[in-house]
């Protein structure tokens, strides 16, 4: 499976950081933001890795991680997404790095404390589809929630006033290659943005859709407050552990040692 970081847009809810650099290339304690998801894809066994990014900044991408060897990426692949038209629209620029294959896409802004192995090892398996990764937390308004019918979830809504459920869809989805035709039929938000919760309602409609809840913390680090937080998290704890796993859709306690991506 191959793996893409959505690193665009242009961070305005970081002003002024983000005036001189791109959000991604901030520091999180001793690394840069972006090294992050790199790392949870490698944990995973992936490490063929696009980076779509943009902004005025993004030739800094390349002069921080060049080809990647030295991280241990096996290839880094590099697009640019023109304007901040939403994560859809940024991902669908991955479609010939794709091929016919899955992906895992992982948002440029999201940190984990422990590792998706069992997730792509899972989802590896699953034949069709997609499959996402919740985690719950204090403020579920700020994110993509998932309204649950049973052991499904039977709706995502986008940033809920009064969220049905303190779980959040985290930035980390596995995909089929659907996703791209998915991706062709969607129509711009009011916030005027292609939508990743759109795309994954649709996998919904299709009854293809699959879900784990993470272990460990999860945050983003796309405001003052989120950074502070990961900065905080990853300086108390570390991140991207190989011991913290997840817990399956079904309940079911996921190891490390049970995963084979
Ligand atoms: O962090 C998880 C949340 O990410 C989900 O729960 C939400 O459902 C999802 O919509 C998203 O919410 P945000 O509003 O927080 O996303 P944001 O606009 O901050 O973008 C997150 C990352 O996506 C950003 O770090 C880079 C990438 N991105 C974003 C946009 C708007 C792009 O690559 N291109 C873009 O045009």
């Amino acid at each position: 499976m191959k793996g893409v970081i959505l690193a665009g847009g242009l961070g305005t809810r970081l002003h002024p950081l983000t005036r001189v650099t791109n959000k991604h290339l901030l520091p999180v304690y001793d690394r840069p933001m972006i090294h992050y998801p790199i790392q949870c894809l490698l944990n995973a066994g992936i490490d063929e890795i696009l980076i779509v990014t943009g902004g005025e900044h993004a030739g800094d991408f390349l002069k921080l991680l060049g080809n990647g060897k030295h991280l241990g990426v096996k290839e880094l692949q590099y697009t640019y997404q023109e304007g901040e038209g939403g994560i859809a629209d940024a991902l669908k620029l991955a479609e010939d790095f794709a091929e016919d294959g899955k992906i895992c896409v992982v948002l440029g802004d999201n940190i984990i404390e422990g590792n998706i192995r069992r997730a792509v090892a899972d989802f590896f398996a699953q034949p069709s589809g997609a499959k996402l990764l919740l985690k719950e937390v204090p403020d579920p308004q700020r994110f993509g929630v998932p309204r649950l019918d049973g052991g499904h979830i039977a709706e995502i809504l986008e940033k809920p006033a009064d969220p049905p459920t303190s779980l959040a869809v985290t930035g980390i989805y596995l995909y089929d290659r659907d996703v791209f035709s998915i991706a062709e039929t969607l129509k711009p938000s009011d916030r005027g943005e292609l939508e990743i919760t759109d795309v994954n309602n649709a996998y919904i409609e299709r009854g293809d859709l699959t879900y784990d809840v993470l272990q460990g913390w999860w945050t983003d680090a796309g405001t003052v407050e989120s950074l502070y937080r990961a900065t905080r998290l990853v300086a108390e704890g570390g991140a991207n552990k190989a011991d913290v796993g997840m817990q399956s859709s079904a309940g079911g306690e996921n190891t490390d040692a049970a995963a084979s991506a």
